[in-house]
Formats: C-alpha cells, sequence, structure tokens
C-alpha cells in the first residue's frame, strides 16, 4: 500500500527536480490572513491570489506545495466514499511562466510514473477540458495536447463533446472516448465558481480535469453498480476527479466580460488522498494508511467494523482530523464563525460515536505514552492518533490541541445532560403526554436555551414514541426562522441558529462591545462602522473601518469612555420595532447586513429610562442586536484594549478584555 506521505513527497521532489525547478512552499493556515471572503482555507490557490494577480513571489515563478484546505460545505456529504472537509491538495503554480504544453504532460508524467511519481495505468485516466461558454471558446489547445500524450501511450484519445452534465448523462460516453468536453459548470475555475458568480477583479479561467477509472472492465457497471450512462462527471462511483490544472488567464471586468491577466497562471490542485486511493486501487479514500489507527480504535471500541457502517466511520474519521488541524492553526470552539464550524465537527464526531455505542473505556492514550496528559475518551484518543499520524508532515502539538478537545465534549456532555433533564421534565406533564407530540416550541427551547441538538431532540422523543412538530405553522423550522431574523444582527452576524452563547462573561462582553462602537466613534468620527466581530468568553474583537492607525492618545481616550459608561451603571434596553423606526432613530447596524422587517434592538441609557421609554433615541448606543446583554452597564467590569491593528485596506481590528 502506497501512503499518502509518499504520494506527497514524490510529488514534491518531481516539481522540483529539473528540468521543472519549482521552489516547495510550506501550507499556509487554514485560517486565511487578511482574506475575510472566506472563513477557511479552501483551495491552494487562496493563499497565493496576490502572486496570481500580479505581484513577484520571493522564491520565483514556479512553487510547489501541499496546502491544508478545509470545505465547510462539505460537511454534508461526507459518509460516502470520496468527500471529506479536510484535505490535502497537492499544488504546482506557474506565475506568468510555463503554459498548457509543459503542465499536462508533467502531470501525466507524475501520475505515470512508477518509481517517481504515482505509478497509475495510463489506460486508467480520463481528461476533461473546457467546452466553451460565456465568452470563452472552447479550450482547443489542452484538446491537442491531451491526444498527443495518449497516442504516445497507444491510447485511442477522440474528443467528445458532452456540454452539461446533464447533457453529458443523456449522450454516455463511447468506446474510445478519452476527452470529454463540458461547459462552466465543470470545467471553469474560480474562487467564486462560474464566471457570473465571479465579482470584477477576480481572476479564474478554463481548467482541465484528470479522473481515474475504479473500473476498466465494466465489471461493476455491467453488474449494475454504476450508472448505465456513465461519464467521467456523472458521479456513479466508476470514476474519481483526481486533480486540475487551471490556466487562469482571465480577471473578471466591472461590465461583466473578460480581460486578460497580466500575466497567465497555471493552478494546478491535486486531491492527496484522491491520487492515494488511485495508486492503491482502492475506491475509497478513508482507506489509505492515515486512517488506520484510528478506524481500528474505533473498531475495537464500538465492537462494529468500519465495512459494515461505513458512513459513521467516516463522519468520525472525517470530523475529528479537520478538528485537529483546525485547532492547530489556532480557533477554539465558539457559537460564532470558525469557532462554530468547529464546535459542529467535534460535536457531530462525538454523536457519531455515541450512535455506535463506542466505549471510552477502551482507549488506548496514543500508544500508552507517559506524558501528563491522559485521554479519557475515545474522540480524544483518535485526535491523539491522527497527530501522530501527521507527525513530520505539520507542527500538531498534543498538548495545544488535546485539552481543547477535552473541554468541548465535556461541555457538550454537560448539555446533552441538562437537555435530557429538561426533556424528561417536559416529558413527565401529563398532558403533554397524551398529545403525543412535542410542541415546536419546546424543541425550540431545548435546541435555543440547552443546544440541544434537533436531530438527538428528534431521536429521544421517537424512543418514546413522541413525534416532534418540526414543519407545521408553529413548529421548530418556523420558530427558528424567526429567531434567527431578530438574531440576524451586528453582532451576531455569523450565529448560525440556537446555541447562543449566553454565560456571563460572554454577555458582559457583548455590552462592552456596543459601548466601544460609540467610543470609537465619539473619537475617530462619526463615520466609523463595525465591518465584523467576534466574541469569545476570554475577549471581544471588531473590526471598523478606519483609515490610519489609532494612536495610544485615541485608544487611552477610547478605554476612558468605555470605562465611564460602565462605571455611570446605565440601562441595557431591549426594544422590538420596525425596521425603518430602528433606521429613524439611528441605530447602529453592520455594514452589508440584511435585516428583516422587525429587528431587536438594544439600546444603553439614557439614566432610568424603561423599556418601551421613548428617551431612548437619547441612549448613548443604539444598535440592531439580539443579544443576550446585561441590565446595566455596572455589571461588565473593567474594559481594556489589547491590540489595535490592520486587516486590510482601510479595515482595523480592536481586540479587547475586562478586568
Ligand atoms: N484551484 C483548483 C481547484 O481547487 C486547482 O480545483
Amino acid at each position: 500500500m502506497t501512503s499518502p506521505k509518499e504520494i506527497r513527497t514524490r510529488f514534491l521532489e518531481f516539481f522540483k527536480a529539473p528540468p521543472r525547478s519549482h521552489a516547495v512552499i510550506p501550507s499556509a493556515s487554514l485560517v486565511p490572513e487578511n482574506d475575510p471572503t472566506t472563513l477557511f482555507t479552501g483551495s491552494g490557490m487562496q493563499p497565493l491570489i496576490p502572486y496570481l494577480l500580479g505581484e513577484p513571489h520571493p522564491l520565483g515563478a514556479r512553487l510547489a506545495d501541499s496546502e491544508k484546505c478545509f470545505r465547510a460545505e462539505d460537511i454534508d456529504e461526507v459518509g460516502d466514499n470520496r468527500h471529506t472537509t479536510f484535505f490535502e491538495m497537492l499544488g504546482n503554480w506557474s506565475l506568468g511562466d510555463y503554459w498548457k504544453e509543459e503542465q499536462l504532460p508533467w502531470l501525466f508524467e507524475f501520475l505515470t510514473d512508477g518509481d517517481r511519481g504515482a505509478g497509475l495505468d495510463p489506460a486508467r485516466l480520463y481528461a476533461t477540458v473546457f467546452s466553451g461558454g460565456d465568452g470563452v471558446a472552447r479550450d482547443e489547445d489542452s484538446i491537442g495536447i491531451w491526444k498527443k500524450i495518449f497516442s504516445a501511450h497507444d491510447i485511442n484519445a477522440a474528443y467528445a463533446e458532452m456540454g452539461t452534465e446533464e447533457e453529458g448523462a443523456a449522450r454516455g460516453m463511447k468506446e474510445g472516448e478519452r476527452i470529454f468536453g463540458y461547459g462552466v459548470r465543470k470545467n471553469w475555475w474560480s474562487r467564486s465558481g462560474i464566471p457570473s458568480k465571479m465579482p470584477a477583479g477576480e481572476p479564474g479561467g478554463p481548467d482541465s480535469e484528470v479522473f481515474y477509472d475504479f473500473d476498466p472492465m465494466g465489471v461493476m457497471h455491467d453488474a449494475g453498480k454504476y450508472g448505465t450512462h456513465c461519464h467521467p462527471n456523472c458521479d456513479c462511483g466508476r470514476f474519481l476527479e483526481i486533480g486540475n490544472s487551471v490556466f487562469m488567464e482571465f480577471r473578471k471586468k466591472e461590465d461583466g466580460g473578460f480581460e486578460k491577466l497580466p500575466r497567465r497562471n497555471v493552478d494546478f490542485g491535486g486531491g492527496l488522498e484522491r491520487i492515494t486511493a488511485a495508486a492503491n486501487g482502492r475506491p475509497d479514500i478513508f482507506d489509505i494508511d492515515t486512517f488506520d489507527e484510528v478506524k481500528k480504535i474505533l473498531e475495537i471500541s464500538t465492537k462494529k467494523r468500519y465495512a459494515d457502517q461505513p458512513k459513521e466511520f467516516r463522519i468520525i474519521l472525517d470530523h475529528v482530523r479537520a478538528a485537529v488541524f483546525i485547532i492547530a492553526d489556532g480557533v477554539s470552539p465558539s457559537n460564532t464563525g470558525r469557532g462554530y464550524v468547529l464546535r459542529r465537527l467535534l460535536r457531530r464526531a462525538i454523536r457519531f460515536a455515541d450512535k455506535l455505542n463506542a466505549n471510552d473505556l477502551v482507549i488506548t492514550n496514543g500508544g500508552a505514552r507517559k506524558d501528563f496528559y491522559l485521554n479519557t475518551t475515545v474522540i480524544m484518543d483518535a485526535a491523539e492518533w491522527f497527530i501522530k499520524a501527521y507527525t513530520g508532515a505539520f507542527v500538531l502539538d498534543r498538548n495545544e490541541i488535546l485539552p481543547v478537545v477535552k473541554k468541548e465534549e465535556e461541555q457538550f456532555r454537560a448539555t446533552l445532560a441538562r437537555g435530557l433533564k429538561e426533556f424528561e421534565r417536559w416529558y413527565a406533564e401529563p398532558d403533554q403526554e397524551a398529545q403525543k407530540r412535542m410542541p415546536g416550541l419546546v424543541a425550540f427551547n431545548l435546541f435555543t436555551t440547552f443546544g440541544f441538538p434537533l436531530e438527538l431532540i428528534i431521536e429521544i422523543a421517537n424512543e418514546r414514541g413522541v413525534g416532534v412538530d418540526i414543519v407545521g405553522p408553529q413548529g421548530f423550522k418556523e420558530l427558528m426562522k424567526q429567531h434567527q431574523e431578530l438574531s440576524r444582527t451586528s453582532s451576531a452576524g455569523m450565529f448560525k441558529g440556537g446555541l447562543a452563547d449566553h454565560s456571563e462573561k460572554t454577555t458582559r462582553l457583548h455590552t462592552a462591545h456596543h459601548l466601544l462602537l460609540r467610543a470609537l466613534q465619539a473619537v475617530l468620527g462619526p463615520q466609523v462602522k463595525q465591518r465584523g466581530s467576534n466574541i469569545t468568553s476570554e475577549r471581544l474583537r471588531m473590526d471598523f473601518s478606519y483609515d490610519g492607525k489609532m494612536t495610544d492618545e485615541e485608544k487611552r481616550e477610547t478605554e476612558r469612555i468605555v470605562n465611564e459608561k460602565i462605571a455611570e451603571d446605565l440601562p441595557v434596553i431591549r426594544s422590538e420595532m420596525a425596521r425603518e423606526d430602528a433606521e429613524k432613530i439611528g441605530a447602529e447596524h453592520e455594514f452589508g447586513q440584511k435585516y428583516p422587517d422587525r429587528v431587536s434592538v438594544y439600546s444603553v441609557g439614557p439614566k432610568g429610562a424603561t423599556p418601551q421609554d421613548p428617551r431612548i433615541a437619547e441612549a448613548f448606543s443604539i444598535e440592531f442586536c439580539g443579544g443576550p446583554h446585561v441590565a446595566h452597564t455596572g455589571e461588565i467590569g473593567h474594559f481594556r484594549i489589547v491590540k489595535e491593528e490592520a486587516v486590510g485596506q482601510g479595515i482595523r481590528r480592536i481586540r479587547g478584555v475586562l478586568e
């Protein structure tokens, strides 16, 4: 069995060696720097955007790497043989240097060379190219190059125009066809997808993908396993995409058309795990040695076999591994943004381990290491073994990672216990039981107040023969929708429903956050607008528009105002009103956010104000916000700015704490 480690090394060595002569660069963080457009690095090109747009790279015009990627949008896809949220993308880059004539043959050589590459059988490789669309012509050059490559290996390589996936499915593939043309949906690459979705200034271009055939004899196909009209992009499982060469030569214009980039680039991205699976001839990317140990641990602890319940196993394997890498890049679980994604991964892994009845007593403690840190659960043990599996390739510090996993698991278990108690309380009420149906409101409260996952509410209710009102007019979904509309506020921009953090410290920081925005406007000018925020129980972070660095005096003055308002012990009042009325009284909202017609507004001050009080129009601060907040500013404590820095053009970031 070839290991991903071997494939990674071979890829980097292959592109380092002359005549290719690439400089190997390390993977960037999963947390993108200075890129407010995405939460995580999801492709190799993301960290290289400035260079793709023309800035010279210090290491030259030819680069190769293995980039850590995370795609949160694939969470629900995990469970089949080909999807993971975290993966490594092998990349080689030409920054205005070589072009298609070099890229495609080099790639083919790497994929097929048994000594220096992945050793794949050329007869199992298929290529796709851009068939044209949105004002850009069919990629005839790539078709010609692929024909030459295949004929050098005595492989018939007719070109077939497929168009969309639907057209491709209707047509199927014919004997001798090897190169397939698809339109913008399949063979165009940009960070934002198809040409019409690209913002002005965004680079992109046609691409050419390589697919591996797991069923060359058509045996499984004939047995009915794969679709009747199978073709490389049909997703039936016969073909697996293993790499993509993007020929990035266009930039979107303001008028919607394209212009040529000053220098054209090649961006190749290949799935390390997928290439390894192909090299081993096994159509399952979880069937590689990275997962071996953790699979064993899960099999022992659940007394079940991976082969029998692959979906559940894969979800645990994927989520724990992704969590390990995300924590290593400095994220901790929270209720917003990246922290929320991490929380979801860990909690989902725990849920699936529970579903398989994983027994925490069967743990190996990372090979019985005698460190001070003892694993106490299967999930922690899995994390430990992933850390070991990647030793040498990435820096993963177990003493940083494992305590985060442990704490989150403990918190989640406590949440589950509280929710369960609450469920029993409701269940014990005689009239409810008689109804045999849990009202949406009860489920909603379990979810929002107790952080109880919906799937668990349903499961536990069903165990007692109780249904749950999910889709009725007063059902869970409707209540969630109303709740989310109310909470879609400046301070809760990325809040994904439920799990609002009502801890005391977070709540105090939340109110301090409102005071800070007003204080900044008082010190720097009313043009200051909030552009993003993130609050944990340790600190607050606010991004705001302002040109220039704050002076020390400005920082001190901002702190002074916040602390003065805290000392005044002003009332914090929540009101609901029409969006227009809130706008009329000047309530702050985050730039670019959309709000519903009725909004929740929090005001701070004036002294003596009460709910429904017209004096709230004179409040020190008024913001569109879903809360939670303290009742009086006196509860906040002392506020201090710990850091002020630039995060982008005209955007500053402040971190503040309470002491
Ligand atoms: N950036 C290209 C991709 O992710 C290689 O498919």
